[in-house]
């Protein structure tokens, strides 16, 4: 037995879970209480969702051995690959989140600053006063810019449009409704995996590139590789990192490929990490962008005090951002041992997750949960397991220290720049881009001089 939910099929909660995600979450908590079960097509069995800060903590504390990571997320297999991060379990997935953490860490982070400041500057030139625009394609392409950079190296032009054409693909939601009913190799998955065969293409090429750049060889591979060209970067020689131009204010961090080849990765792991890096290290940053921007145009007092130049201000800013709209809904795991949640024992082969979602507007621990109110992170820290926006427990984001610095300075660089008027008084819904909520019109705003 599992705890309430949703009586009809699969199917139609699929639908609801792509075309209504958020009405479908706060339904079934108001009809069903916590936990209550859906059943969608995007997990192989159903999925119980909690949000309250106890339960939350036991599922991001439990060993592996109790509820596996990594087994939920299959729906994104077709892009990410099977040895992506987000797919791996146990040793394999440990080995390469303690690859992938130094890089976002530290004096790292610190070194790609001045490039996020200088990519955001660069951006903004090209916003016209008065004249309305939709913030999430133009977050899109500046945190696409900046991963690439951090990630290869290099500007990648001709991976950065792939990448997007295979991503927007998702974003239909008539489109994303057909992937989601048809079986993989279907006629409906056809363009898609098209797209992501280009997106393959270009990123073997470069990976292969860049080995030979780095001296380094493919695990099996007696020889050496001929002089590089890199496609990617549009037929150039891949580029050595220190010629990165955008970095020339500060010095240029080690492109994270580097580490990864000089672990001795295949090329098919290698394809796999530096895919996912590239999709979980842009889409999520520029939807929270997006949602700043949206939120910040709707609330020019908040907007007035960030043009103070008050940190701790910026810092709850973004927090609350991430609070009231977090783009990623729900972070699964696999039950591998019954695990009790309330009254009820959860078999194995069912997932559970913390529903970020539910769990930042739970009134006992926001009060007023749907207002928009930085302040609220200056009174004092959160409560422990209420404020998720990264998840929790050895899946935590590997990006959240990096993200954070990014959504920093991009909003430095906007407040600094512009005043931002809304199109329209009301706000903008959360609306699904294929695994992401981002606001409904893609955050539409009015840069003011
Ligand atoms: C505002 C931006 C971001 C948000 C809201 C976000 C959120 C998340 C969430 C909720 C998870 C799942 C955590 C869990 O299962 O407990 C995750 C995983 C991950 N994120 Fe992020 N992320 C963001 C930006 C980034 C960036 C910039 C990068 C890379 C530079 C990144 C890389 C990753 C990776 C590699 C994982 C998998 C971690 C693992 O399985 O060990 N993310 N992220």
């Amino acid at each position: 037995m599992l705890p309430p939910g949703p009586a009809t099929p699969a199917a139609a909660q699929t639908i609801e879970w792509i075309a209504r995600p958020t009405h479908l979450l706060r339904r079934s908590a108001a009809r069903y209480g916590e936990p209550f079960t859906l059943r969608t097509l995007w997990a192989d069995a159903p999925m119980v969702l909690v949000s309250d800060p106890a339960t939350v903590k036991r599922v991001y504390a439990a060993p592996e051995a109790s509820l596996r990571g990594g087994a939920s997320s299959t729906v994104l297999e077709p892009f990410a690959g099977p040895s992506s991060i987000l797919l791996t379990s146990g040793e394999a997935h440990l080995r390469q989140r303690r690859l992938m953490l130094p890089p976002f860490h530290g004096e790292r982070l610190e070194a790609h600053r001045a490039t996020v400041a200088a990519l955001a500057r660069a951006e903004l030139d090209r916003w016209e006063p008065g004249r309305p625009l939709r913030t999430l394609p133009r977050m899109q392409e500046l945190t696409l810019d900046v991963i690439l950079r951090v990630v290869l190296g290099a500007p990648a032009p001709q991976l950065r449009a792939a990448i997007r054409d295979a991503l927007d693909m998702t974003t239909s939601l008539p489109r994303l409704i057909a992937l989601s009913l048809a079986p993989r190799g279907s006629a409906p998955w056809r363009p898609f995996e098209r797209a992501v065969g280009r997106v393959d293409a270009l990123l073997r090429a470069t990976i292969r590139a860049r080995r030979a750049v780095s001296g380094e060889r493919a695990p099996g591979d007696d020889h050496p590789r001929p002089a590089a060209q890199d496609p990617a970067a549009g037929g150039r020689a891949a580029p050595p990192v220190t010629d990165e131009p955008i970095a020339a204010g500060g010095r240029a961090a080690k492109p994270i490929l580097d580490d990864l080849i000089a672990a001795g990765s295949t090329e098919d792991e290698l394809r796999d990490q530096v895919v996912t890096l590239l999709a979980a290290g842009h889409e999520t940053t520029a939807g929270s962008l997006a949602w700043a921007l949206e939120r910040l145009a709707r609330h020019p007092r908040v907007a007035a005090r960030l043009r103070d130049g008050d940190d701790a201000y910026l810092d709850a800013t973004v927090k609350e951002v991430l609070r009231l709209r977090p783009v990623l809904s729900i972070t699964p795991r696999k039950v591998v041992e019954p695990f009790p949640v309330g009254e009820w024992t959860l078999p194995p082969g069912v997932h559970v997750t913390p529903c970020l979602y539910l769990a930042h507007r739970r009134p006992e621990l926001w009060p007023e949960p749907t207002a928009f109110r930085p302040e609220r992170f200056l009174e004092g820290a959160p409560a422990p397991y209420s404020w998720l926006p990264f998840g929790g427990g050895v899946r935590r984001c590997a990006g959240a220290a990096f993200a954070t610095m990014e959504l920093h300075e991009v909003l430095r660089a906007v407040v600094r720049r512009f005043e931002l008027a809304p199109d329209r008084p009301e706000g903008e819904r959360m609306r699904r881009r294929g695994v992401t909520l981002a606001p409904s019109r893609g955050g539409r705003v009015v840069p003011l001089a």
